[in-house]
Parts: structure tokens; C-alpha cells; sequence
């Protein structure tokens, strides 16, 4: 089964695809980063894709759609997926379905739904691991030691799109699609949605009970 989770940028995608993949055992994978990983390691796919990305706009669909083809296609991923960035748009929307039409694997999302106004505050306040890439906030999830990791204790740094400009850019360019999505899984009956706003471990609990309801559990 493949779990889609839905969410404008910092609605807390990654914070809580994390805790349901470590309960449940599911393969977390995020678009986000794998483009990061290949910027990091410097391969055409990263040039091409980190334009757009400085750029607060979504990456083109021949790009993201052959890189995610490739990353489900790897064995961890056969069995149960939390897919965190992916589909974000309508033709995405349909390469997933079409890659799955097959298989009969069942797609089901979750929209983490959160006010606009507070989604600014959330992206830059945070800092990720500049090695094992865990998520924190400057005030509401901060590390025990500023600017040290809890995990792995390597330094904490800013991520580039999350510099306030280019938060502005990804969210005048990117909610538009996002509405498109919801309703697709909306009028397809796939869709829940979860109240993404207040203490990440209550979103955590109600993200679990919707996740139980369609089958995916611990
Ligand atoms: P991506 O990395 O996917 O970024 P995003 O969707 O914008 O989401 P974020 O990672 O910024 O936020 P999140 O929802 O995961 O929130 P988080 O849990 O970190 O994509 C980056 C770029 O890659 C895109 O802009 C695009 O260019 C490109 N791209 C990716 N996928 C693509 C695709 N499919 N097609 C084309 N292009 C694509 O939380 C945010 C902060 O809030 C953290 O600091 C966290 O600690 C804090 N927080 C979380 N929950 C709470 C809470 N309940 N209360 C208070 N603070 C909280």
C-alpha cells in the first residue's frame, strides 16, 4: 500500500512521515530529499533540479517522475510506502496511479491541513541536520544544545529555500497545485484529512488513527 501525505510546504510532511514510519515500519520516501541527496552529490539531475527549487517552483514532471519511478522500484519499497512530497500536481497524480494500475497496489492519502498564515514562521524557524538530515525548530521543536543535532550531534544548518524570499516564492507558486491534488483524491474517495496545527505528538496520534483506518498500522 502506498500512503500519500499531503501538505502545503511546512505543514509538517516530514516531522510526522518520520514518526509513522518508524512505528509502522513503511518506507519513508520524500521528493525533497532525493533531489537534496543529488545536489549534494553534485550529478546533472541535482544542477537541473536546484534551479528550480532556488527558484520556489516545482521541478519539471520528466524529472521527478523518472527519479521517484526509480526510487520505488528499489526493494525496500515493495511492501508499505509513505510518500512525502509526491504527487503535487495532476499529472503527477495520474504517473502514480498508472505506475500502480498494474499491481493493483491501493493509494490512499492523508492532507495534513494548516492555515497559510503560519506556514512562514514554520520554515524559517527551522534548521536541519547538516549530516543526517533530522528537522528542528528554533522554538517549537529546538535542539537540547543550539545548533547541534540531538541525533547525531553534527552542526544545524538553514536550508537554502527556506531563506524568506524564496519561502514567499514557494508558496505563491506551489498552493495553487496542492488544492488541485487534494480534490483529485478528494473526488476519487481516497482522501482523509488531518488537522496539522498544535502539538506535533496530538497531530502524530490523529495521523496514526486515519492511517489504522485505511488499513495502515503497526
Ligand atoms: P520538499 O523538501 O518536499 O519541501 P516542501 O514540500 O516545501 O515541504 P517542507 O520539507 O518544506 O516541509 P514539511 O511539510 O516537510 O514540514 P516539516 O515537517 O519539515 O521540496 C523542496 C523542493 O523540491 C520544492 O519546493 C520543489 O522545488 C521540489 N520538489 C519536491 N517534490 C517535488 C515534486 N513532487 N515535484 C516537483 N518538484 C518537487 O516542518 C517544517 C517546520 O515546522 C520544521 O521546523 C518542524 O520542526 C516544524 N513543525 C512541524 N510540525 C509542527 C507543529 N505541529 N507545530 C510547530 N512546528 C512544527
Amino acid at each position: 500500500m502506498i500512503l500519500v501525505l499531503l501538505g502545503a510546504p511546512g505543514a509538517g510532511k516530514g516531522t510526522q512521515a518520520e514518526a509513522l514510519a518508524a512505528a509502522t515500519g513503511a518506507a519513508h520516501v520524500a521528493t525533497g530529499d532525493l533531489f537534496r541527496a543529488e545536489i549534494a552529490a553534485g550529478s546533472e539531475l541535482g544542477r537541473s533540479a536546484a534551479s528550480y527549487i532556488d527558484a520556489g517552483r516545482l521541478v519539471p514532471d520528466e524529472v521527478t517522475v523518472g527519479m521517484i519511478s526509480a526510487r520505488l522500484a528499489q526493494p525496500d519499497a515493495a511492501s508499505r510506502v509513505i510518500l512525502d512530497g509526491f504527487p503535487r500536481n495532476t499529472a503527477q497524480v495520474a504517473a502514480l496511479d498508472a505506475a500502480f494500475a498494474a499491481s493493483g497496489r491501493a493509494i490512499s492519502a492523508i492532507f495534513l491541513k494548516v492555515d497559510v498564515g503560519i506556514l512562514t514562521a514554520r520554515l524559517t524557524g527551522r534548521r536541519v541536520c547538516s549530516s543526517c538530515g533530522r528537522s528542528f525548530h528554533v522554538e517549537s521543536r529546538p535542539p537540547a544544545v543550539a545548533g547541534v543535532c540531538d541525533a547525531c550531534g553534527a552542526a544545524l544548518i538553514t536550508r537554502r529555500d527556506d531563506a524568506p524570499e524564496t519561502v514567499a516564492a514557494r508558496l505563491a507558486n506551489q498552493l495553487s497545485a496542492l488544492d488541485e491534488v487534494v480534490e483529485n483524491y478528494r473526488s476519487s474517495g481516497r482522501l482523509q484529512v488531518v488537522e496539522g496545527v498544535g502539538e506535533i505528538a496530538a497531530i502524530q496520534a490523529r495521523l496514526a488513527t486515519a492511517a489504522r483506518a485505511v488499513g495502515f498500522g503497526s
